[in-house]
Parts: C-alpha cells; structure tokens; sequence
C-alpha cells in the first residue's frame, strides 16, 4: 500500500508523527508532505525537528515543490490523509485552490475519486469551517476529527493519540492496536422490570 500523508499547522503534529511510524511498523509506503504551518507546530509541540518527521517517511516533499510526481493524477497510490488538517488547508481543499503541493495532491484525490481523509482540528468551529468541511465531504472525503473518547478508558495522552490513529487506519482497513467499542452488559431487561 502506499499513501500520501500532508501535516498542516493546525494542532496535533503528534498524532502525525505516531502514524507516520504506525504506517512504517505496517510497511506502508509513505509520502509526506509538510507545510510551514506544519513545520511549526512540530517544533513548538514536540521534541523533533520537522527532518526528523520527514525522516520517518519514505519520501519527503517540499510544500512548494508543485512539479512533483505526487501533484498529478498518474502517480498510483492508495489514498491521502491529512493530519492535522488546518482550517485554512480545509479552506483550500472546499474551494479548489490548490496553490501548494498539499492542497494540490488532496484536489487530485478528489478529481480521481481516491480516498481521502481529513483529520481536522479547531475549536470552537465556525460556520465557515462546518460549511467548508461539509464541502469537502459531499466531494466523499472522511471527515474523521481528533475528539476525545472515553469508552475506551484511556488514561493519557498516548492512549488518545492511539485511538485517533487506529481510527484514521480503520479508514484503510489497516489494523490498529485501537480497543474496540464492546457493550459491556445490559443495565435493565425491560420484561423482567415489568413483572
Ligand atoms: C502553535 C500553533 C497552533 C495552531 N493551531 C491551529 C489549529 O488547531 N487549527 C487551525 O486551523 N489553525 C491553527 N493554527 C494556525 C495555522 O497554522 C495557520 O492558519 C496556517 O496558515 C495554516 O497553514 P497550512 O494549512 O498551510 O499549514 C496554529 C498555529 C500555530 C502557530
């Protein structure tokens, strides 16, 4: 398998990060895309250098380098994931102004009707970003949110990061040491409670 990771500066490089190494320990093959924005929350949110994340995938691109083989339609792989995704990277994609490479391979997604997923992060959202977002899911992207979950009783950071990204892998049907959702008992039979 091989996909197209792009980071945008929104919050989150983490989550980045555990997948690109994820998508290694699986042999996906990788192509990253990191823009300026990205290349600043790496810095300010952990303790890599964005060579360092760029070193985790097999091929690395430079956001403005918008002649590369993963700008057009030809170059085969399996789908795009977009983590963290900004709001201004989903502003871009809603819109089809594809003025860097990111933005580029998301809107070739699109038109080839590959596989793509958002993992978009802002809070409070606004109505731009909702109206924008839904946009971009009528075009058949996934929408997949970095939320907090609690079913799954994590207990730090770590474990939510694992969550959100076994998540985006379920996307590719890729495993993931993600724990899954399991009813643990029925709290009342309404026939018994009727007697
Ligand atoms: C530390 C930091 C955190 C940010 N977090 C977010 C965020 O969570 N969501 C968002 O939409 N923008 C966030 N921004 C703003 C974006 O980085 C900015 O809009 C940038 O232009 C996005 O460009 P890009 O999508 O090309 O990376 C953040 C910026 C910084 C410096």
């Amino acid at each position: 398998m091989r996909l197209i990771v792009g980071m945008s500066g929104a919050s989150g490089a983490m989550i980045a990060v555990r997948l690109l190494r994820r998508l290694r320990e699986l042999n996906v093959e990788t192509h990253l895309i990191i823009t300026r924005g990205a290349e600043l929350t790496i810095r300010h949110e952990t303790d890599l250098e964005p060579s360092d994340v760029r070193r985790i995938a097999d091929q690395s691109y430079e956001v403005d380098d918008i002649d590369a083989a993963i700008a057009s339609g030809s170059f085969a792989h399996d789908g795009m994931i977009i983590v963290p995704c900004s709001m201004k990277t989903v502003a871009g994609i809603a819109v089809g102004y594809a003025d860097n490479l990111l933005l580029r391979a998301a809107d070739v997604c699109i038109k080839e009707n590959r596989r793509l997923v958002i993992v978009p992060r802002e809070v409070p959202l606004s109505r731009i970003h909702l109206r924008n977002l839904k946009e971009i899911a009528d075009c058949g992207a996934l929408i997949v949110p970095p939320m907090l979950t609690f079913y799954n009783a994590p207990t730090t950071l770590d474990d939510q990061i694992d969550h959100i990204v076994g998540k985006i892998l379920m996307q590719f049907g890729l495993p993931s040491s993600m724990t899954p959702w399991t009813p643990s008992k029925i709290l009342s039979d309404p026939i018994k409670d009727a007697d």
